[in-house]
């Protein structure tokens, strides 16, 4: 199979489910802790992966608990880790994860993930010339990535750029993505405009603006694609976004349309959403089938 290159971040992720979101400085009870593994790297790496594709990662942890466990969690996974370095004065990524009625708020202590620089990405740059498409995200430094892009760019290898957290972006890294993955709140900080209608119209086939429970929107060159979200009970949608990315990866190297990639990495997404945690949820292909 094809392989997947997916260069980012890998956090522990520390998740209380709580009823009450505390205000600053107030104190809440919350209902439950969970330490899982994610970050929107290692999410869109294990979503891309349990579907079955061939994926590698490029990226850092540091020399402590959380870094085994992440590594652990790569290797139950399937995703090969040759690219992974463990970074001796620095810790883990971290992510502290409130979940309140499905919704989440995320802070992130990136750690080891900004250890992620161009010398690690030269060091590691067989990985980038072996793959069929390039999965990216925006929690490791953005000069990297758009190192990543230019290298990916001259040697013709797709790129899914998920401007998850969203960053200013230069135009020229937009024109030299295949895709753009983000969600609203994204879009709205990175083209500084609403009308998501006739931005899309500017970037056919490239710009796909996720909308949560709104599902998805596109322009295939003639008219604006609207991709419903599919119902389902909403338990946590931590890693939705990674998922969908992840399966998106999954199907365009195996040469699917854009728009049945688009259909079937939707429905990977709302797969997620039922259970708590970023990568508890994925599905397999089988479980896709059912
Ligand atoms: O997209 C969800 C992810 O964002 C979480 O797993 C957390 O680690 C943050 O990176």
């Amino acid at each position: 199979m094809a392989p997947i290159l997916v260069v980012g971040s890998i956090n522990a992720d520390q998740v209380v489910v709580t009823d009450i979101v505390p205000r600053l400085g107030e104190t809440v009870i919350g209902k439950s802790f969970k330490i899982v593994p994610g970050g929107k790297g290692a999410n869109q790496a294990v979503a891309a992966s349990r579907l079955g594709a061939d994926v590698s990662f490029i990226g850092c942890v540091g020399n402590d608990t959380n870094g085994t466990f992440l590594l652990n969690n790569f290797k139950n996974n399937n995703v090969i880790t040759d690219g992974i370095k463990i970074i001796d004065n620095a810790s883990s990524g971290i992510a502290a994860i409130t979940v309140c009625e499905g919704k989440n708020s995320i802070i992130v202590a990136p750690g080891a993930n900004y250890h992620v620089t161009k010398e690690i990405i030269d060091e590691k740059i067989d990985l980038i010339l072996k793959a069929n498409l390039v999965l990216l995200q925006l929690e490791i430094p953005l000069d990297t990535v758009e190192y990543i892009v230019d290298i990916c760019y001259e040697n013709k290898i797709p790129v899914i750029l998920n401007p998850a957290p969203a960053f200013k972006l230069k135009e020229s890294i937009i024109d030299k993505v295949t895709y753009l993955t983000p969600n609203e709140h994204e879009t709205e900080t990175i083209f500084n405009t609403n009308d998501f209608d006739s931005l899309v119209t500017k970037y056919p086939n490239k710009l796909i603006i996720t909308l949560g429970e709104k599902g998805l929107m596109y322009f295939d060159g003639e008219k604006v694609i609207n991709i419903p979200a599919n119902k389902v009970e909403v338990v946590d949608t931590t890693g939705a976004g990674d998922t969908f990315n992840g399966a998106l990866a999954y199907k365009l190297v195996n040469n699917a349309s854009l728009k049945d990639s688009l259909i079937f990495a939707n429905k990977a997404a709302s797969l997620k959403i039922k259970q708590v945690g970023a990568q508890n949820g994925m599905p397999t292909l089988s479980e896709m089938e059912e």
